[in-house]
């Protein structure tokens, strides 16, 4: 595999490598995965959808509250959908958890349909980026919860994704009362970008 081949591994995992990656992932992401999970005010019978849940993590943490409501999932990556499906597999089989292949950028999801849509370590790879929140928007309902939690580093990869940046791009994208929240571990810097859809005009 070249170098690329591998970088491109974390924004699309793919075959035996892709599971090693999300393995990994398993490791380096799960207190962002529990963490942002902890945020979102998830109720009984919420509906909730994940965009990139890679091995299901935070998936599996929504449905444990959601008892009543269903948590849905979007990832363009074949292999983490197996990974993830076998993860939740008594929930998906209860349909309390419903995981599909998909992407930001064309959500198959009717409008004003969800009433939180999160998302973890994943907006670094939307081209552009406006195109997802546009999507994300348009399937939240109005009060609705938008949240983006990503790593707060000032490396190259990083850089363009500082809070400040994120934040605007909510903005930009229609979404109100937009917060950011630090990660818990300042070992492991994450940030969570938490915001509303606008409540219908009259
Ligand atoms: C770095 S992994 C993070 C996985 C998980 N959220 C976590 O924090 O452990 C990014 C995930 O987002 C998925 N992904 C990347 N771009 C996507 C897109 N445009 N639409 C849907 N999924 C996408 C990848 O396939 C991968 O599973």
């Amino acid at each position: 595999m070249t170098q690329s081949g591998l970088r491109a591994q974390p924004g699309k995992p793919t075959g035996i490598v892709g599971r090693i990656v999300g393995y990994l992932m398993d490791i380096y992401n799960r207190e962002d995965n529990h963490w942002t999970v902890s945020l979102l005010n998830i109720g009984e019978t919420s509906k909730v959808l994940e965009i990139g849940f890679g091995t299901g993590l935070a998936i599996a943490d929504a449905a444990k509250i959601a008892t009543h409501g269903c948590v849905y999932g979007i990832d363009h990556s074949e292999t983490m959908l197996k990974v993830a499906q076998k993860r939740n597999q008594s929930a998906v089989k209860s349909d309390r958890v419903r995981l599909q292949l998909g992407n930001v950028m064309a959500l198959p999801f009717e409008d004003n349909y969800f009433d939180i849509v999160y998302s973890i370590n994943c907006i670094y790879f939307w081209e552009p980026p406006t195109e997802g929140l546009a999507e994300i928007y348009r399937v939240l309902k109005p009060e609705g919860t938008v949240a983006i939690t990503a790593r707060n580093r000032d490396d190259e990869i990083y850089a363009r994704w500082k809070p400040n940046i994120v934040r605007d791009l909510l903005l930009s994208s229609g979404f109100v009362n937009v917060k950011i929240l630090d990660g818990p571990n300042p070992k492991h810097p994450i940030y969570c970008a938490i915001g509303n859809k606008l409540v219908n005009q009259k």
